[in-house]
């Protein structure tokens, strides 16, 4: 397999991580992961923009355009002969002896692979059971941190529950999941947290955003709190990975009748229509 290592293609075999690397030390660094489908980069643009934007407020300096990034993904993607996947990008702020600050001369590393992986039909179409949990992590979860141990034990959480998702809460009012964003229905209106320090901004949350103004479901960007959940008439979790999947139970217990709602079947739909 080809991996694009700071600007080179290498092989896998031949790239090794340092000991004193910061992302591997530290969680000091940021990622992304990017849908291919049918061989195209899905919403490849924003995902650069957000990995700019995360590396940005972390203060790592990155020694590329995001246009020359997106290249050398599309030219990775092709070397693979990647159809349908994901890209995973990451960036460290690089390798220094292991002190806490910045490093006054370390180099970013950047690296990016490919992964095949089909779409979710099973989830899309039967829809995902979750569990509740409280949402442990940092402040700045609009950062896409390399740090993902919140996401991985609440992850955990939810697999030894028989679960396929966590829905996070903080003081009672609903974040998001582990590595998606969390959207409700009651009576007809889409609520889901505002994109503001305590979720990710999600590129698959935009864009269902876009596609519910589209279709003309009314949005209102607002926290909903535990007992909204449970109430809702539809529950849904948008990633990169996940899509639009319905949530048909919460703690054992069924979202509405405990089958994908309407709403979220058309967003489903229009999502389908638009990845092509
Ligand atoms: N996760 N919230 C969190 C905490 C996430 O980690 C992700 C994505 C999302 C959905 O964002 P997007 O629609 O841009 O993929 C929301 C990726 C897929 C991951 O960590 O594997």
């Amino acid at each position: 397999m080809t991996i694009l290592y700071n600007d080179r293609f290498v092989d896998r075999e031949n790239i090794q991580v340092d000991i004193e690397d910061r992302g591997y030390q530290f969680g000091d660094g940021i990622y992304e992961v990017i849908r291919v489908y049918g061989g195209n980069l899905f919403c490849l643009e924003p995902h650069l923009k957000r990995f700019a934007r995360s590396a940005k407020e972390i203060g790592i300096d990155l020694p590329y355009t995001p246009e020359r990034l997106g290249e050398r993904i599309l030219e990775l993607v092709k070397k693979n002969n990647l159809t349908d996947g994901t890209v995973y990008l990451q960036v460290s702020r690089g390798s220094a002896p292991r002190s806490h600050p910045f490093p006054a001369n370390s180099h970013p590393v950047t690296i990016g692979y490919t992964v095949s992986a089909p779409r979710p039909l099973e989830a899309l179409q039967k829809g995902i059971k979750t569990i509740l949990t409280e949402d442990i992590r940092w402040l700045r979860c609009d950062i896409k941190s390399l740090n993902l141990l919140g996401a991985v034990l609440a992850k955990q959480k939810a697999v030894e529950a028989g679960c396929q998702e966590v829905i996070q809460h903080r003081d009672g009012m609903v974040t998001e999941g582990s590595a998606t964003n969390v959207f409700l229905v009651k009576d007809g209106t889409l609520f889901t947290h505002p994109a503001d320090n305590l979720i990710l901004h999600g590129i698959t949350r935009q864009v269902v955003l876009e596609l519910a103004n589209e279709l003309g479901i009314p949005v209102r960007e607002e926290a909903a709190d535990v007992d909204d959940l449970f109430h809702a008439d539809e529950v849904f979790v948008t990633g990169t990975t996940t899509e639009v999947s319905p949530v048909v139970a919460i703690d054992g217990k069924p979202v509405a009748k405990g089958v994908p709602g309407t709403i979220t079947r058309k967003l489903q739909q229009a999502f389908e229509a638009y990845i092509g």
